[in-house]
């Protein structure tokens, strides 16, 4: 049998590089570290990281508590400027695992609405990641995420507007809006931040899918994001699994199969990809 695995299933570079910073971390701590929220939406790995000392601390009310020196770790989607100021005032170790590209847009943000600038931010208003984005405006945001809202958008006269984007937007969607806005008549600058790793995760997904007799996707039950592949995987390929872990799979549904597809969500450790891969290898 032929496997063909997709080289973008699993972690992105940010996640990747924020579960390997806490891991380290953890290595280097004799003491119990924090992360501020889940370092990624894993049952698993969560549980790992409880038995290697790592433990998650959800609110600032939680953080504010921690002991002086202790590591606090912040996640891939970042956190606002108000936050890094209260874990300096508290004396807390932060390391910080922001993905690049969320900094990037952190620093974007600063520096337009210090010139005076009105931020727009296309995303979802109550994900982590707009909410630090939103800690880093000077003075108000505007976060827009249906074409509704676009609409109904009014800026104040002689405006300047910087528009950005959550990362994980969609392209189309994010340009679409911003349209809208742009026919207002309003000056506005726009600035496409939307991160690639989600596209080309699900354009591989969709080419492998399109060439194999069956496709496995692993990832959460709970994961929008694996949800999604395995849909797009599904209308390429009839005979499309989607499992949690190895235990899914019901390896007979392989037998006498050519060619089978591997991906995964963004949230599945590698390990788990490497396991799935290695056993349905062995067994044909
Ligand atoms: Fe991942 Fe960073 Fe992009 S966390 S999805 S590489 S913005």
């Amino acid at each position: 049998m032929e496997i063909k695995l997709a080289k973008t299933a699993g972690f992105c570079f940010g996640v990747k590089r924020a579960v390997e910073t806490v891991y380290k971390e953890a290595e280097k701590n004799n003491e119990t570290i924090y992360t501020f929220g889940p370092i990624i939406h894993n049952e698993q790995v969560v549980e790992d990281l409880e038995k290697n000392g790592v433990f998650v601390v959800n609110t600032v009310e939680e953080l504010k508590a921690l002991k002086e020196g202790t590591t606090v770790i912040v996640r891939s989607h970042g956190v606002g400027k108000e936050v890094y100021d209260l874990m300096e005032e508290c004396g807390l170790h932060v390391v910080d695992a922001t993905c690049p590209f969320v900094k990037k847009i952190h620093r974007i943000v600063e520096r337009e609405s210090n010139a005076g600038k009105r931020i727009i931010i296309i995303g979802n208003d109550k994900h982590p990641e707009v909410e630090g984005i939103k800690g880093w405006v000077n003075g108000k945001a505007t976060v827009i995420e249906t074409a509704d809202e676009a609409l109904a958008f009014t800026a104040e006269n002689n405006e300047q507007l910087c528009i950005v984007s959550q990362t994980t937007f969609n392209y189309n969607k994010f340009q679409d809006l911003v349209e809208i806005i742009r026919e207002k008549g309003y000056d506005v600058e726009s600035i496409n931040t939307i991160c690639n790793a989600t596209e080309e995760r699900q354009t591989e997904a969709k080419l492998i899918a399109g060439t194999v007799d069956s496709m496995i996707v692993i990832g959460g039950s709970h994961s929008s994001n694996t949800q999604k592949l395995f849909e797009i995987c599904k209308k390429e390929c009839e005979d499309t699994y989607y499992i949690q872990t190895l235990d899914d799979l019901d390896m007979e549904s392989l037998k006498g199969k050519e060619i089978v597809g591997i991906t995964a969500g963004a949230s599945t450790p590698n390990n788990i990809i490497e396991e799935v891969q290695k056993h349905v290898r062995i067994k044909f």
